[in-house]
C-alpha cells in the first residue's frame, strides 16, 4: 500500500480510499447482506487501506460502524457527511440540524469522534449559507472534541467548473481536506484547483475516476459516440470496438479500469483516490492498481493529449431524489 500525507491534518492515510457511496454503496445498493459488507469493509482494511469515506445520506454509516468496532480505532481514518442542504431541492439546512447529523452520524459510526467531517455537496450558491451559517456551528462541535478535521466537498454534476472551490481556496483558508471530482475525461483540477489546495495545504480526495463511464463498456462506448459526434474527439476512436484498449498492452495497464485509477493516483496534488465496489474480486483488483507503479509515461502523456480538453464526462448527476447515489 502507499501512504501519503494528508495535507494540513498530517494524518497518515492510503493512497486507496475505500468509498462507501456512489452506485455500489460498499454492496448494500447491490443486494449484498450486511455480513458481507462488514467482510468486504474487513477485506480492505487488511488489505492496507486505513481510510474510509461515508456520508449520513449514504445510509452505509452503520455497516461501517459495525465492521470497524473490532478493529484499533486509532489506526483508521473515518470521513464521513453532514449535508448543509436538502439535496436536490437546495433547502438550506439550519446549524442544528448539521448538529444533529454529525451525532447521528457518530451513533450509527460507534466512535466517539470523526476524523474529517465532511460539508457535503458544497453547490456555488450555497457557499456562503455554508461557511457563514454552518461552518461555526461544526467549528464548535470540534472544540468539543467530536470532530479532528473539517472538510468540504462539491456538488460534482451541477458544479464541472469547480467554482465553488476557487471561490472556497481563493477566500477562505478554513478547509482542511477538499473532496473533488477528477477523471481520465475530466481533467479540469489541474489548472482549477490542485495549485490552490497545495498552497494551502489542504488534503485531497478524489471522487468519480471510475464510476460508470469506465466501468460499462458499453456506456463508454455510447458517450465516446456522442463526443466524436460533437467534434470534440477523433472519429476513430468512437469507432473502434474497444475504445480504450490502446491503454491496455502487455498486461500493463491490465484493464481500463486499472489505467483509470492510476492515472488519477499520480496527479500531483492527489491525496487519496477513493474506490467503490460491492465486489470482493473487484477491491482487489481496485486496491492492486492503486498500489502499481506509475502508468507508462506514453500512455499518461496519451490520455492528457486526447481528453485533457473534455469537461464533466463521467460525472453523472444523480437521477432520483434519493441522494444515497451520490
Ligand atoms: N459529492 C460527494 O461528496 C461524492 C460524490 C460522489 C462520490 N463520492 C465518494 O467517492 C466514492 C467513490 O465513488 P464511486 O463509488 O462512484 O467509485 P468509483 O471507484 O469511481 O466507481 C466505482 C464503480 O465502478 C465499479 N467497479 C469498481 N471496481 C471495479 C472493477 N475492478 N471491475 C469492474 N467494475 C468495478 C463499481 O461497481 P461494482 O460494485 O460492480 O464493483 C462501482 O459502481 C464514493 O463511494 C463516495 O465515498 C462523494
Amino acid at each position: 500500500m502507499i501512504y501519503r500525507t494528508f495535507g494540513r491534518t498530517g494524518l497518515k492515510v492510503s493512497a486507496a480510499g475505500l468509498g462507501g457511496g456512489g452506485f455500489s454503496r460498499l454492496g448494500l445498493a447491490k443486494g449484498k447482506t450486511e455480513a458481507e459488507v462488514v467482510s468486504l469493509i474487513h477485506l480492505a482494511l487488511d488489505l492496507g487501506v486505513n481510510i474510509i469515506d461515508t456520508a449520513a445520506s449514504y445510509g452505509t454509516e452503520e455497516v461501517i460502524g459495525r465492521a470497524i468496532n473490532s478493529r484499533p480505532r486509532d489506526g483508521l481514518v473515518i470521513t464521513t457527511k453532514a449535508s448543509p442542504a436538502k439535496y436536490p431541492s437546495w433547502e438550506l439546512f439550519t446549524p442544528e440540524n448539521v448538529v444533529a447529523s454529525i451525532d447521528n452520524s457518530l451513533r450509527q459510526l460507534q466512535t466517539d469522534y470523526l476524523d474529517v467531517l465532511q460539508l457535503h455537496a458544497v453547490a456555488p450558491h450555497i457557499y456562503e449559507h455554508t461557511r457563514d451559517v454552518i461552518y461555526p456551528a461544526v467549528l464548535r462541535e470540534k472544540q468539543k472534541g467530536k470532530i479532528r478535521f473539517i472538510g468540504i466537498t462539491e456538488a460534482a454534476a451541477y458544479d464541472l467548473e469547480h467554482k465553488m472551490f476557487q471561490r472556497a481556496l481563493a477566500e477562505d483558508d478554513i478547509w482542511d481536506t477538499a473532496m473533488v471530482a477528477f477523471n481520465m475525461m475530466h481533467q479540469n483540477v489541474r489548472t482549477g484547483v490542485f495549485p490552490q489546495t497545495a498552497e494551502k495545504k489542504v488534503g485531497t480526495l478524489i471522487m468519480f475516476a471510475v464510476r460508470r463511464i469506465f466501468a460499462q463498456p458499453e456506456r463508454l462506448k455510447q458517450e465516446l459516440g456522442t463526443l466524436a459526434t460533437e467534434g470534440l474527439l477523433p472519429k476513430w476512436l468512437a469507432d473502434s470496438p474497444d475504445p480504450l484498449d490502446f491503454l491496455v498492452h502487455d498486461g500493463d495497464p491490465s484493464s481500463v479500469i486499472d489505467a483509470a485509477y492510476r492515472f488519477v493516483r499520480d496527479e500531483p496534488g492527489v491525496d487519496v483516490v477513493l474506490f467503490g465496489t460491492s465486489d470482493p474480486h473487484h477491491l482487489r483488483e481496485d486496491i492492486l492498481s492503486l498500489t502499481k507503479p506509475p502508468l507508462p509515461t506514453a500512455d499518461r502523456e496519451r490520455i492528457v493529449t486526447l481528453f485533457g480538453h473534455l469537461v464533466g464526462v463521467g460525472i453523472e448527476a444523480p437521477k432520483n431524489v434519493h441522494s444515497a447515489v451520490r
